[in-house]
């Protein structure tokens, strides 16, 4: 459903280009990224700074359009002008005693970046590590109930959210702040204050690792994040799915107009084992994420089957490595996670 309002999507945004670069905005065009999720439509361009009339009427006739596609429920059009992306002071900065921080991202919706962030963060945990997760995700939140978390927090005496906490990592969602009836017309203001929210009145106390769990696509808050906290780097995750590559592509662009390292990308949803024949079947394609890696030149992380039980742990609230911590999986977890260590110390 997802992937038709999507591809209709592009039908209308097609029929314009960018006043700027002449480039139409089709699905290849790094300046325009669209998300849907739950029928709630985010489109953010990224634009020049130049002719802002122009692309404030692009917006307008793109919102108008896509509200008349059957299924969408509200569409949000942020405009990104690079104008605006001055260069953050260090005291401006959002603020966390965190030693690293590393943000999972991802072009397209869906393939997988809520349980890596989840995993992950049980990974590194396992390595005797103090890990926070952040839920950044001002679409819908899913990694609380991932992580079999469904209460929400309280303050402390100097009002600060204490972060819950289960399987040793402390965890905050977006979620819990924001107002569940209206998550999509968020503009820039009121997820930087959000985001600065979770940072500076949140009692992370000491940790080594926070994880963040961004929301799919390039808009606000992923620039947000990038711009005002220290990020060690960010992790993009993608399927081998041609179209998550092209989204995959517009995530690791804005990182690198954003000076945000990319530690490395993962191929989720790589395979499927077949119980019946035990072989691995390249669903969608074979190695066209660590393809990608060699292009950009950015580390491949490892690669991450079709697993039902995986799916089946999200749902329950258990992840993998509290789960079945010798099964395969998990073991890829691990290896990954130890990789990252390497590679932040
Ligand atoms: N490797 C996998 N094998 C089986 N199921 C998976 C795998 N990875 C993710 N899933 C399942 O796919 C669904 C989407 O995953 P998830 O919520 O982690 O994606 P996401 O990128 O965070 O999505 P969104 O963009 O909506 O936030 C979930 O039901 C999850 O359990
Ligand atoms: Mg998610």
């Amino acid at each position: 459903m997802s992937d038709e309002i999507l591809s209709l999507i592009y039908t209308f945004s097609k029929k314009f280009s960018d006043p700027e670069t002449n480039l139409t905005f089709d699905p290849k065009n790094q300046n325009i990224s669209a998300i849907v999720k739950e029928g709630n439509v985010n489109i953010s361009l990224l634009v020049k700074g130049q002719k802002e009339d122009s692309y404030i009427n692009i917006a307008r006739l793109l919102k108008n359009n896509v509200e008349q596609i059957s299924g969408v429920l509200s569409v949000n059009v942020i405009i990104n002008s690079d104008r605006n992306k001055t260069n953050i002071s260090d005291e401006k900065r959002f603020k966390i005693d965190a030693k690293n921080i590393v943000a999972i991202a991802s072009g397209k919706g869906g393939v997988g970046k809520s349980t890596f962030s989840v995993n992950l963060a049980t990974a590194l945990s396992s390595l005797d590590l103090k890990v926070g997760l952040l839920d950044a995700d001002i679409y819908g939140p899913s990694v609380p109930r991932m992580m079999g978390i469904s209460q929400k927090p309280i303050m402390n005496e100097n009002k600060k959210l204490i972060p819950l906490e289960n399987y040793g990592i402390k965890l905050m969602s977006i979620g819990f702040i924001l107002d569940s009836e209206a998550p999509t017309i968020w503009r820039g203001p009121m997820v930087m204050k959000a985001l600065e929210q979770m940072f500076n009145g949140v009692e992370w106390g000491q940790i080594d690792y926070l994880i963040i769990d961004l929301p799919p696509g390039t808009g606000d808050a992923q620039l947000t994040l990038a711009q005002s906290s220290k990020l060690s780097g960010s992790i993009v995750i993608s399927t081998p799915q041609d179209v998550a590559l092209t989204d995959a592509r517009k995530g690791i662009n804005m990182f690198k107009k954003v000076n945000v390292d990319i530690l490395g990308i993962v191929e989720n949803m790589s395979y499927f084992i077949c119980d019946n024949c035990n072989q691995k079947h390249y669903i969608f394609s074979k190695d066209g994420v660590k393809k990608e890696a060699e292009e950009f030149k950015i580390p491949f992380l490892g690669e991450i089957p079709i697993d039902t039980n995986l799916r089946i742990q999200s749902d329950n609230g258990i992840p993998a490595l509290i789960d079945n911590p010798d099964g395969e999986i998990s073991k890829k977890f691990i290896s990954i996670a130890k990789n990252l260590k390497k590679s932040l110390n």
